[in-house]
């Protein structure tokens, strides 16, 4: 690994909590128990100037995905933005994970504006973030407007890692007959009324429209103002249920799962 990354220890959580916090008082709350949770260090590196924590980034690694990761809080102090170490430490941090095989990595950015910056602010906390995954490779695959809270979009980036597989045909992907099934409704962390559905595959055979409905009035009742899905995209019948109850598809993440098996978005607006 680069020796510009150090790998987080449980000791450094309060320094870069400080990091966050210079950047963003409610993002440093909210990455807060991430941390201290049980391995809430693990695959979390930190970089020094002068021996002092000045940024921190990572990754974490969803289930069921073949080489796939999600690139974790990532900032540099204020004080020292701007001056090339964001895009020192993603660079290593990328490398790091071509070393270990990786396929793909996805990060989400919002688009909020703060409306009472500091002087000389424009507000808009992660235009320089999103600007440097871009200058980085990443591409733009799914905007979610509305997202974290009323006018403040979810942006979802992707950029492959290792080498792009030759053309897969959709006929080389085996369609899987599931048996998924709701098991609650739930508001999606880090936003104001947006929510999901928790499911399994464990059900006797695929929701119905009704299931799908019964979700959706829950989420009413609960004050929700939009409900975001995602399944894989090699999963039959379920794009049409959801389709046929409002759902309207919002986009793919490509080679989500494994190559040419992609994650299918759909959101529901009330
Ligand atoms: C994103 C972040 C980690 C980058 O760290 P950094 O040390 O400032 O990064 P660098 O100095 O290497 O690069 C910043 C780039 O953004 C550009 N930039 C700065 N402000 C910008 C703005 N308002 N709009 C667009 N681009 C901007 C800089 O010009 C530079 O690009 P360049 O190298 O092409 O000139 C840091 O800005 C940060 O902590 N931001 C707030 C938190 C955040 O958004 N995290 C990511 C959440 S997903």
């Amino acid at each position: 690994m680069s020796t510009l990354l150090e790998e987080m220890q449980t000791e450094d959580i309060d320094a870069v909590l400080a990091v966050i916090e210079s950047q963003d008082d409610d993002d440093a709350e909210e990455a807060e128990p991430g941390y201290r949770a049980i391995g809430g260090c693990l695959d979390q590196f930190v970089i020094r100037e002068k021996g002092e924590i000045i940024g921190v980034t990572g990754y974490l690694t969803p289930p069921a995905c073949e080489q796939t990761y999600w690139l974790s809080w990532t900032y540099v102090d204020a004080e020292y933005a701007n001056q090339g170490h964001g895009r020192k430490m993603l660079t290593a941090l990328i490398e790091h994970l071509k070393e270990k095989d990786a396929r793909m990595l996805f990060v989400n950015v919002s688009d909020y504006v703060d409306d009472a910056p500091e002087e000389g602010d424009d507000g808009a906390i992660y235009a320089a973030a999103l600007h440097l995954y871009q200058s980085l490779g990443f591409k733009i695959e799914i905007m979610h407007p509305d997202y974290y809270d009323k006018g403040e979009s979810q942006i979802v980036l992707s950029l492959r890692l290792s080498d792009v597989p030759a053309m897969i045909m959709a006929s080389d992907i085996p369609q899987e007959n599931v048996t998924v099934n709701f098991k609650a409704v739930y508001e999606i962390a880090d936003t104001d009324d947006a929510y999901s559905f928790a499911w399994d595959d464990e059900g006797e055979q695929l929701f119905s429209i009704e299931d799908v409905r019964i979700g959706l009035d829950d989420v009413r009742d609960k004050g929700g103002r939009a409900v975001f899905l995602s399944f894989p995209s090699n999963y039959l019948g379920v794009a049409e249920v959801l389709i046929a109850a409002g759902f309207k598809k919002s986009g793919v993440l490509p080679d989500y799962y494994e190559d040419g098996i992609h994650d299918q978005h759909f959101t529901y607006t009330f």
